[in-house]
């Protein structure tokens, strides 16, 4: 009897066996390149498990197993295998939530019926047309690249069924972004982007006028079009967005701008209405870290999109790099275990198993508002582009590819094996689809021809509004500084920050405004004309530097309150600040996504330390600085970047000025290195409602955060608007210094301004005027021209700088201001550290000395 419920227990063991590993045994691979997985693993094999084949026709005790209590062993392996071991292969028992493995169970242990033969028919047509698209494009444009979807067309039908149980659901949107493989495809028989447009920018036709900028090659271009359900009732927007060469980057892009729709559309807790999709390569899954970070995104409350639907086409090689050396871990899809999600990896060559995942990843990420994976596995019919011999790399691999028949052909050959269809149907079916395209193409051929010009520049697609009005009233700047203080009765406010707030309601009367409160009064002011201010970065909410206090952690229960909330009445504006992951490429990404999904929000994003923002720089080079060059894909995003040389050592010291202003051309972005709160306020207001799409950089102060001198006055937030150069208050009316005696200017940007003109007080210093540019891209020149030309008598113009030579605004501005004002500043000159390969000296001390040599060499 002993040894009887062992086997029990062993048989529970198998089926636990199986529920865990039962994807190392599935026929997965169309390719079989690995025929021994498929027919045994020690994990699997009933006698590892001490059965034997004795036990297969003897019943156990199954607790349940497929709804019964007791089976015989080879019924149980039959349910297993079906469920386990077939096209799919399923990892779900690493999800730590019980409910949720359940829940799949109950969708995965149970007979799978066929579709209808309707349903077969509709799989067929996509079929038909992923791989009629692409014979197509092969025959019209040969040898031109079109990263082309053979080997994986299955990937059409199964996303067409994500698509269409996101309407079977009504949800609002679903938002695709994916990277350059298929792309053409997928643009022509999901997105529904017409085919004429894409021959016609196939031909390389592209009508200047009708594109933006320098634009982008064909296959990283978005579009967006609505489905209309076969079978359902439903239709659903579906786009798909713009993406870079650099794969993976538009991971987090999609999630934000995913976010952006779903709080425009302000659906509360369960309102995750727009579905985001993304698609991914097999290597760069596996190898691209902002893989990683995005994934980490995805439960946290500033980022959460209620779960993505994840389809790797995996056609088992990168380029021309096999797994096994871009890869650590067994499954390209390894990396999503850590956030919980399922994961399914199926066969490319089962049609009706990719469509039936698809359906099921929808309902779980309903049902969880969870990601969920699917791995599809396929493989590359040709090159890595159509020019490429892939057999140089990979000669085994393509004997199999060359000998196999398309899905389409297998999958019509299975259909009309089972009697569902007649070949004839088939052929028609695919005769009437080419001749389709054949139709459009004929009518493109026939379009007027462009002559190849030099790009167009965007420079003026956006044009400056002027007398604009920031200053805000004064009793909005006395509620801002209320509301405070208008925490409830039972908050109890950290000692440390009561005084803070204190002070604010204080400086709202009194003045003495400091950065902080200078910067809530911008946000808090926009809260209160209706729009929404997202702010988000590492300890954002607190602030690097203890400033800010946006958000107020009671001291007994930890409960939050936000005074700028209270702000928004009826005007719906909102103020969104969230602390983020440890990340600058994801967090970056997602809120330059989130200002392209809502252009009027202000989409703040700040860097812990400047220095930090180089984690970063895939998005500021793929997408902030030239989106709209390549996409015509506007974005406001703000990033607030901290930099001073203060002594803190070379990597918490600079934003690197001297990057972004190499990446500005064509009114691009604007740099501005705000010197005073109320300048820095009428900045981000004027950023705000100016009408111009396009992102901030601000260089963000630290030490200056607290300096005494760096405050204005209430004046200065009522009256005034953004200064993009600072005339010297000593020389300015009634600040006492005679113009006349100037013989020496110096321009100088941030918080050496304050530096300088300490010094040239104390030591009574008459004949130089220190002039502050606030603006470094794009120049001011007009007002540059105005503030050098109050003194008649200068002779010596100096660009100061606490950065290295090679650093700071000095490479740019140093070629672009001679250039600009020839009769002024052409033989402008330089005083600033020796070019340096660190940002600074690691030493505060050394710090200390150069700073002062810097203030010497200025006056000297
Ligand atoms: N974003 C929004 N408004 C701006 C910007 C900017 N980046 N730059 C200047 N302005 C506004 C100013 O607020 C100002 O408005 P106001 O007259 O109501 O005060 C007006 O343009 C003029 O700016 P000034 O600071 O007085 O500077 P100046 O007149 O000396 O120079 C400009 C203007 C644009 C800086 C100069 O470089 C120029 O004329 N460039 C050619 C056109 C150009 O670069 N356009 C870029 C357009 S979009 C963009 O830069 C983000
Ligand atoms: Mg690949």
């Amino acid at each position: 009897a002993e040894g009887v419920i062992d086997k029990h227990t062993r048989v529970l063991e198998l089926i636990a066996a199986y529920r865990n590993r039962g994807h190392l045994m599935a026929d997965t691979d169309p390719l079989r390149l690995d025929p021994a997985r498929l027919h045994s693993h020690p994990d699997l094999d009933v006698l590892s498990h001490h059965l034997t084949l004795w036990d297969l026709d003897r019943e156990f005790n199954v607790g349940g197993f497929a709804s019964h209590d007791k089976m015989k062993l080879r019924d149980v392996l039959g349910v297993l295998r079906n469920a386990y071991c077939r096209t799919m292969g399923i990892e779900y028992t690493h999800i730590l939530d019980p409910e949720q493995r359940e829940w799949l169970q109950n969708r995965i242990e149970v007979p799978h019926t066929k579709p209808a033969v309707a349903e077969q028919k509709y799989i067929l047509s996509k079929l038909n047309a992923a791989e009629a698209f692409e014979t197509f494009l092969q025959t019209k444009y040969v040898g031109q690249k079109r990263f082309s979807l053979e080997g994986a067309e299955t990937v059409i039908p199964m996303m067409d069924a994500v698509i269409d149980q996101a309407a079977e659901f009504a949800l609002d949107e679903v938002v695709i972004g994916m990277p350059h493989r298929g792309r053409l495809n997928v643009l022509a028989n999901i997105v529904g982007k017409p085919y004429k447009q894409i021959f016609t920018e196939f031909e390389g036709n592209m009508n200047p006028k009708a594109s933006h900028g320098s634009g982008d090659v064909k296959y990283h271009l978005g579009s967006s079009g609505t489905y209309i359900q076969m079978f359902g009732d439903n239709d659903i927007t579906v786009s798909l967005t713009a993406n870079p060469s650099h794969l993976e980057a538009v991971d987090p892009v999609l999630e934000g701008l995913v976010r952006a729709k779903q709080d425009l559309l302000d659906k509360g807790q369960d309102g995750f209405t727009v579905l985001p999709m993304l698609l991914h390569g097999d290597a760069a899954f596996a190898g691209q870290g902002v893989v990683a970070e995005t994934l980490n995104l995805a439960q946290l409350r500033g980022y959460r999109t209620g779960g993505t639907v994840h389809i790797i086409v995996n056609n088992q090689v990168g380029f021309t790099t096999a797994p096994e050396y871009s890869r650590s871990s067994e499954y390209c899809t390894d990396v999503a275990k850590m956030i919980d999600a399922p994961i399914f990896h199926v066969n490319g060559d089962d049609p009706e198993a990719c469509v039936r995942v698809a359906k099921l990843a929808v309902d779980f990420r309903q049902r969880f508002g969870k990601d969920v994976v699917i791995d599809m596995i396929c493989y590359r019919r040709r090159g890595h582009n159509e020019g490429d011999d892939p057999s140089m790399t990979q000669p085994q691999m393509y004997d199999v590819i060359d000998s196999k028949r398309s899905v389409r052909k297998s999958y019509t050959e299975a259909l009309i094996g089972r009697g569902d269809i007649s070949l004839d149907e088939a052929e028609a079916a695919l005769r009437d689809y080419q001749g389709q395209l054949e139709r459009v193409f004929n009518e493109v051929r026939e379009l007027e021809k462009y002559i190849a010009e030099p790009s167009p520049s965007v420079l003026e697609d956006q044009t400056l509004r002027t007398s604009l009005v920031t200053a805000i009233d004064p009793t909005l700047v006395q509620r801002i500084g209320d509301a405070h203080l208008g925490f409830p009765e039972a908050f109890t406010v950290h000692p440390r920050v009561k005084p803070v707030l204190e002070r604010r309601r204080k400086m709202s009367r009194d003045g003495g405004v400091d950065w902080a409160f200078a910067e809530l009064l911008a946000f808090g002011s926009l809260v209160y004309e209706g729009r929404l201010v997202r702010l988000s970065g590492q300890d954002s909410r607190r602030g690097t530097f203890s400033q800010r206090h946006s958000v107020l952690i009671d001291r007994q229960d930890e409960s939050e309150y936000t005074p700028l909330s209270n702000l928004g009445g009826d005007k719906g504006g909102k103020f969104l600040a969230y602390d983020s992951a440890l990340t600058e490429f994801a967090g970056l990404g997602f809120e330059y996504g989130y200002s392209v999904g809502n252009p009027d929000a202000l989409v703040l994003w700040e860097a812990q330390f400047g220095d930090f923002v180089n984690g970063a720089q895939s998005i500021i080079d793929e997408f902030i600085s030239s989106g709209e060059a390549k996409w015509g894909q506007r974005s406001n995003v703000i990033m607030l970047l901290p930099h001073g040389h203060e002594g803190q050592g070379p990597d918490h010291t600079s934003g690197r000025i001297e990057r972004f202003l190499q990446l500005c051309a064509e009114g691009s972005m604007t740099v501005a290195v705000p010197s005073t709160p109320a300048n820095y306020f009428h900045l981000l207001r004027r950023h705000a409602y100016d009408g111009i799409h396009r992102p901030l950089v601000v260089f963000t102060p630290k030490s200056m955060l607290r300096n005494k001198a760096a405050v204005s006055p209430v004046a200065d937030f009522t009256d005034n608007k953004f200064r993009s150069v600072m005339q010297d208050p000593h020389f300015a009316t009634g600040g006492g210094g005679d113009r006349n005696a100037v013989t020496k200017v110096l321009l100088v940007s941030g918080k050496l301004y304050y530096e300088l003109a300490a010094k040239r007080d104390k030591e009574n210093i008459t004949d130089t005027a220190i002039v502050r540019l606030e603006q470094l891209y794009p120049l001011p020149r007009r007002r540059i021209r105005e503030a050098l030309e109050a003194y008649p008598n200068a002779t010596v113009f100096r660009w100061v700088q606490e950065e290295p030579g090679n650093q700071g605004a000095w490479p740019t501005i140093g070629l672009a201001l001679p250039d600009l004002l020839p009769d002024l500043l052409g033989s402008l000159q330089r005083v600033s550290r020796r070019p340096m390969s660190a940002p600074s000296s690691g030493s505060s001390k050394v710090h200390a000395v150069e700073q002062h040599e810097v203030i010497e060499a200025a006056f000297g």
